[in-house]
């Protein structure tokens, strides 16, 4: 009996999936065919995947041509899958040409010429239609978001505002988009936008792009007041529009892991959450001297934050901050003490003093660590009462990471799968509510004070 397998993701199941499994079958006895794991198709850098899993594996099984139906998870399981199900013979499609020729030690290889014309990218493409996104903002974030936005499909950016017309253009000029200066020119142009202007301009231009009818994806920290976050999603929500908050590691697949693995149970309860993340700025930089919207909490609060939020929820029975001043008022250090019912938690931020950046979630059985970069996961341990019981998880961080958000934006706007769960409305009014008390703290205050 020959042995066949092939892999794919057989998203929106089309000719070219079926032809190819047609083929593969003929080529042997019994096909078993891998199909990929949402998880895995994001690390692969395979974003805006519209079925299900268990759509995929459906839509494989109603071919009639598949034997045995085995998930893939992750890179180099070909391998192991070739000498678990005794393969004589490995195939894909001829756009693999290459890419498995080391397999050919272990049996033989085939590549079956692709079906012309059709592809999945082409109906998704077809299917949704292109998003055009405008930039507001020209800063050092708006210039991430460019190469990044052009590895997920389905969406082209179409140009950047900024009131100065010399920044505008240069930046325009930079990217090879259009530059405006005239906002209601830039709207007519556009279906979405990414909002990377000044922290204290966000909350006016999500007002303004919502009532122009765009989906608003902004920068964190979105809005500096509570009001002003329930007020914004509220009219988005009454609208039919998305408005996201860019926490870029709420997006990531290893900020994503880690969560479901500290909620499974595996650790217990979880009664303490430590979270610290240190930047040193040059004391020059906007950060650290602009006297309203600089300082560490406003800028790395968000980070800190998340963890908290996502694993003791938004009901805290009280808060303290305790910030270092540099010389101009402004936080160069921040720490933020939390009491819930059953658990405390403590964020740590600093621009002027750094410390060990680190995430820690203490459970009743057993705690997660997860060292810097941890607010670009892609590395944690589960560690228990014994020592020497250790699990270690490792998950794919591509490139800034700003592609994993742009996905789920461009997918909760076309209705494909919502992702509002990974950051949802509740915690970013919570977010700008701690903002809010942080800098009314800031103003009465020199160095401690409780709120609540
Ligand atoms: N395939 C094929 N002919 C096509 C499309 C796909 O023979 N027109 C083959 C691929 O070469 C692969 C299998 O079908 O062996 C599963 O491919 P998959 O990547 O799931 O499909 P694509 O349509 O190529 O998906 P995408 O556009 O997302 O890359």
């Amino acid at each position: 009996m020959t042995r066949v397998i092939t892999y794919g993701t057989f998203d929106l199941f089309h000719e070219g999936h079926y032809r190819l499994l047609q083929r593969a079958k003929a080529l042997g006895d019994y096909l078993i065919v891998g199909v990929t794991t949402e998880a895995y198709d994001k690390a692969r850098g395979k974003l805006n995947v519209v079925d299900s899993l268990s759509t995929r594996m459906e839509n494989v099984k109603k071919s009639g041509f598949a034997d045995e139906i085995i998930i893939e998870e992750a890179a180099g399981q070909k391998f192991n899958d070739i000498k678990k199900y005794h393969i004589d013979i490995f195939t894909v499609g001829s756009d693999w040409v290459g890419s498995f020729d080391y397999l050919s030690d272990y049996c033989k290889v085939v590549y079956l010429e692709r079906t012309k014309n059709i592809s999945s990218t082409m109906l998704r493409e077809k299917n949704s239609r292109i998003q055009r996104i405008g930039i507001i903002g020209t800063g050092r974030i708006a210039g991430r978001f460019i190469p990044e936005a052009k590895l997920v499909s389905g969406i082209s950016t179409q140009g950047v505002y900024n009131p100065h017309a010399e920044s505008a253009a240069r930046f325009a000029e930079k990217w090879e988009i259009n530059g405006y200066t005239d906002l209601e020119e830039f709207y007519e142009a556009i279906d979405a936008v990414y909002i990377a202007s000044p922290h204290e301009t966000h909350y006016g231009y999500i007002k303004s792009a919502l009532e122009h009818g765009k989906h608003v994806l902004c920068e964190k920290p979105m809005v500096l007041k509570r009001a002003e976050a329930k007020e914004a999603f509220a009219y988005a929500r009454e609208h039919g529009l998305v408005l996201f908050e860019g926490i870029k590691t709420a997006f990531c697949p290893g900020f994503s892991k880690l969560l479901g693995i500290a909620c499974s149970g595996t650790i217990g309860s979880i009664r303490n959450v430590e979270a610290c993340f240190t930047k040193l700025e040059r004391p020059e930089s906007r950060e650290l001297t602009d006297r309203v919207y600089g300082g560490s909490f406003i800028e790395l609060g968000s980070y800190v934050m998340l963890p908290i939020l996502k694993l003791l929820g938004k009901e805290y029975e009280d808060i303290r901050f305790d910030t270092i001043k540099g010389e101009n008022g402004l936080d160069i250090f921040t720490k933020v003490s939390m009491k819930y019912p059953a658990g405390i938690a403590t964020a740590t931020c600093g621009l002027g003093v750094k410390s060990e950046g680190r995430l820690l979630i203490a459970g009743t059985k057993g705690y997660i660590v997860a060292e810097a970069p941890w607010w670009k996961t892609a590395y944690f341990e589960v560690h228990y009462e014994n020592p020497g019981e250790v699990e270690k998880h490792s998950e794919i961080f591509l490139g800034d990471g700003l592609r994993y958000e742009i996905s789920d934006f461009l997918s909760t706007i076309n209705g494909i799968n919502s992702s509002e769960f990974k950051l949802t409305r509740g915690e970013s009014v919570a977010l700008a509510g701690m903002m809010e008390e942080f800098m009314r703290g800031r103003e009465e205050d020199n160095c401690g004070w409780v709120s609540r």
